[in-house]
């Protein structure tokens, strides 16, 4: 196995992606880039500071003006936004529902693509996202695209929130994720796509140890 590789893994929500991506980079002694933890934590800022979705404008400048950062604690990745950890609180739901509102912006998608690139470009990562085959890293090692039933990711969605103490019912779920799929994969600037070259993997009725030995068997061959 060649030393130093990008690996691009992208795939829309519940598709198992951020788990794997997480034991991949493990597995590899690899550095773990969640992209859409970056993209959370300036959702989370905007909605702190009480600024207008819809304003483009504002939310620009606050991309430009917020400092992200990913470091690694014993077996988590923790996410600070202007030097304040918030790990758990970019997986609010609010959160979830707001973030499309800035990812589809490309004045945003421009600053965090630069800031991927920036963190991804001496190799040894494993960037997870939904661009990062097609946008960021499109010459990337290795590409994988995830995917997975739309009901089977409700169900991981769902449990996910259920074990975090939300109260939240399997129909909502599987309502939001519909959304959430349907605004990844049509904004103009970086939507969720299959990139060219790309192994896809459809994890619906695979575990997670599954998941990973089937792209470990790609990169270690
Ligand atoms: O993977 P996630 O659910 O934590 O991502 C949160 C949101 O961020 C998701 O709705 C889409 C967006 N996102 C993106 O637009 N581009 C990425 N590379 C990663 C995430």
């Amino acid at each position: 196995m060649k030393k130093g590789l990008i690996i691009a893994i992208d795939g829309p929500a519940g598709s198992g992606k951020s788990t794997v991506a997480k034991l991949v980079a493990e597995r590899l002694g690899y550095l773990y880039i969640d992209t859409g933890a970056m993209y959370r934590g300036i959702t989370y800022k905007a909605l702190r500071e009480g600024l207008d979705l819809e304003d483009e404008k504002a939310l620009v400048k606050l991309a430009g003006n917020t400092s992200l950062a990913l470091k690694k604690s014993n077996d988590n990745l923790e996410v600070y936004v202007d030097d304040r950890k918030v790990t758990e609180e970019i997986r609010a739901p609010q959160v979830t529902n707001s973030v499309s509102y800035l990812a589809r912006l490309p004045g945003v998608r421009e600053r965090m693509v630069k800031l991927q690139r920036e963190m991804g470009r001496g190799g040894g990562v494993v960037l997870e996202g939904r661009d990062i085959g097609t946008v960021v890293f499109p010459t990337a090692d290795y590409k994988f695209y995830l995917d997975a039933s739309l009901e089977e990711r409700s169900r991981r969605r769902f449990r996910e929130l259920i074990a975090k103490g939300y109260k939240v019912n399997l129909k909502e779920v599987e309502k939001e994720v519909k959304i959430r799929d349907r605004e990844d994969r049509s904004r103009k600037v970086g939507p969720l796509k299959v990139a060219g070259g790309a192994i896809v993997i459809d994890s619906t009725g695979m575990s997670i140890e599954e998941e990973v030995e089937a792209v470990l068997k790609y990169i270690m061959k």
